[in-house]
């Protein structure tokens, strides 16, 4: 009788088993027609995927193998969704350059959703993420003409970090949170108006949110929470503590918004970013379709103290590290800035032209540090033919920047820091189509003028007045920067600056 009931039990459990999956093929029939031409990959498994195949630690080295191994077009699986990988550099600019509007859109991930809800520039696609781009191209821009440039705002930064780096009297320390300090006063400068004083409990709130942010993005806690928001969401962490930090950075910015709304006369040259917003808000209040809102306000300044942040601020680092690495690089630096500005004043942007050496070791710094190996992923926005694949409206999409910045057809040392892959046999600075380290297209790096500009000020004002030293022999510093799952980061190390004579 036992044996009975339990054939029985289990073959309502296969029934009912087979049901499920029948249903599951049954709702997916569509989708599985349209992924059947999609460009080829590893075989996923079943509801996985690839996921456990990607190397997490470096996920970028794994893609950089699946290029080679299916060509400059292949496709992952991300449990149940496909992600198109496009590397080198004909491919890459085919589709974000040829098809640049189909492949445009930006493929989201929980936690950028959720620093913003899902608005502002970074995140949006399509009519919101075209006005918001264009408004915050021509403010970035118009502000040569407010009463303060941008470049006088990151040479008045550059100075306080001098003072700042001065203090230490040539004694080791960390570079990491002056830089880091630094760059967010730029965008604040930018942003509000002017710079904070570094323990301003204002700007300590927006610092530290950027901080945890990061800290988030590159845990594993925080890849976790991007293939499944809603279950990590339940368990307790320090998500929460983020999310609550990133509400409290929204209101400050909210507020400040308001306190400009209420003496705004719109036909006035706006003084920062926040105040440009609220001119076009005004101007745009009876518009139904308009995206100038509270809402895309915040996402936007979010977006631009997070893109703006980490990225030049880890430049900075890593540029500061390889000059200990390099003394003879860093000697020639020095010779061109006692040769174009001298001792007596501060570096300005009209000297870089005049600088290519010192522009080519930034250049391969960015290149060699390559901070955003899969950009930061697209969708695209159509049903695409690319390449003779079919790629299904809303398929992420990552550019593989990294296959174009190690390329050895590009470059005429690869592999190693070298500025003469940035010099031609005269010593002019060479521009090089293959230096992606901020992307390329219609969602090209927005604030790349503003990233060139402090990279230069901030690099040549402490070279005029240090000489970086590791705090072990050249040979043994190791320049490598460390991957995490969002991108790589420098290591971390102490420095002496040594002040020059
Ligand atoms: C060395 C410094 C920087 C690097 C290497 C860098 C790199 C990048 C890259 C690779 C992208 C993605 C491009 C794509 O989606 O195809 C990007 C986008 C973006 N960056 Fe930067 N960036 C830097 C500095 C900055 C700064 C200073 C700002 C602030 C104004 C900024 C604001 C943005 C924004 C808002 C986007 C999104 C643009 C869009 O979605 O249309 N970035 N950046």
């Amino acid at each position: 009788m036992e044996v009975l009931i339990s054939a029985l039990q289990t073959n309502v459990l296969s029934l009912i088993l087979g049901v499920i999956i029948v249903g599951l093929l049954w709702m997916n029939r569509g989708k599985q027609s349209s992924f059947q031409r999609l460009p080829p990959g590893p075989p996923p498994a079943p509801l996985v995927g690839n996921l456990f195949q990607v190397d997490t630690k470096e996920p970028y080295k794994y893609y950089l193998g699946l290029s080679q191994k299916y060509g400059s077009v292949c496709t992952i699986w991300l449990a149940s969704k496909p992600c198109v990988i496009v590397s080198g550099y004909q491919t890459i600019r085919d589709a974000f350059i040829t098809q640049g509007e189909a492949f445009s859109g930006r493929a989201l991930y929980p936690l950028l959703v959720r620093s913003t809800g899902g608005y502002g520039v970074m995140v949006s696609s399509g009519q919101r993420w075209k006005d918001l781009r264009q408004f915050s191209l021509t403010t970035l821009k118009n502000f040569g003409m407010g009463k303060r440039s941008i470049e006088e705002r990151v040479q008045e930064e550059a100075r306080s970090l001098v003072r700042a780096f001065q203090e230490y009297d040539g004694a080791p320390f960390n570079p990491k949170d002056l830089l880091c300090n630094s760059v967010a006063n730029v965008i604040s400068s930018i942003v509000f108006g002017h710079r904070f004083e570094y323990n301003d409990p204002d700007f300590l709130l927006l610092y530290n949110t950027i901080n945890a942010y990061f800290n988030m993005l590159n845990s594993s806690f925080g890849m976790l929470y991007n293939i499944s928001p809603r279950l990590m969401g339940l368990f307790p962490g320090s998500h929460k503590e983020l999310f609550s930090q990133l509400d409290k950075s929204h209101a400050y910015v909210k507020k400040q918004a308001e306190i400009r709304l209420r003496n705004l006369d719109a036909n006035s040259i706006p003084q920062d970013y926040i105040e440009a917003f609220m001119i076009k808000m005004i101007q745009e209040r009876d518009s139904p379709k308009t995206e100038f809102t509270y809402d895309n306000l915040l996402g936007s300044v979010w977006n631009l103290f997070s893109a703006g942040t980490e990225t030049t601020s880890s430049t900075l680092r890593q540029i500061l590290l390889l000059m200990a690495k390099h003394p003879d690089v860093q000697e020639c630096v020095q010779r061109e800035i006692d040769e174009v500005i001298g001792q007596d004043r501060s570096p300005c942007l009209e000297d870089r032209s005049k600088m290519p050496y010192t522009d080519a070791v930034i250049h391969e710094t960015q290149r060699t540090a390559d901070l955003a190996p899969t950009s930061v992923p697209h969708k695209v926005m159509t049903d695409t033919e690319f390449k003779g694949f079919h790629i299904p409206k809303g398929t992420m999409v990552l550019p593989l920047l990294s296959s174009v910045l190690i390329d050895p057809k590009l470059w005429k040392n690869p592999d190693s820091f070298d500025p003469q892959n940035f010099l031609d046999e005269e010593g002019k600075f060479k521009r090089n189509v293959g230096f992606l380290a901020f992307g390329l297209g219609k969602r090209v790096c927005l604030g790349e003028g503003l990233a060139r500009a402090e990279l230069f000020l901030f690099f040549t004002s402490l070279l005029q007045r240090f000489t970086f030293v590791g705090t072990v022999p050249p040979d043994e510093i190791d320049t490598t920067p460390s991957c995490c799952s969002f991108g790589r980061q420098p290591c971390t190390y102490d420095c002496y600056a040594k002040p020059r004579q």
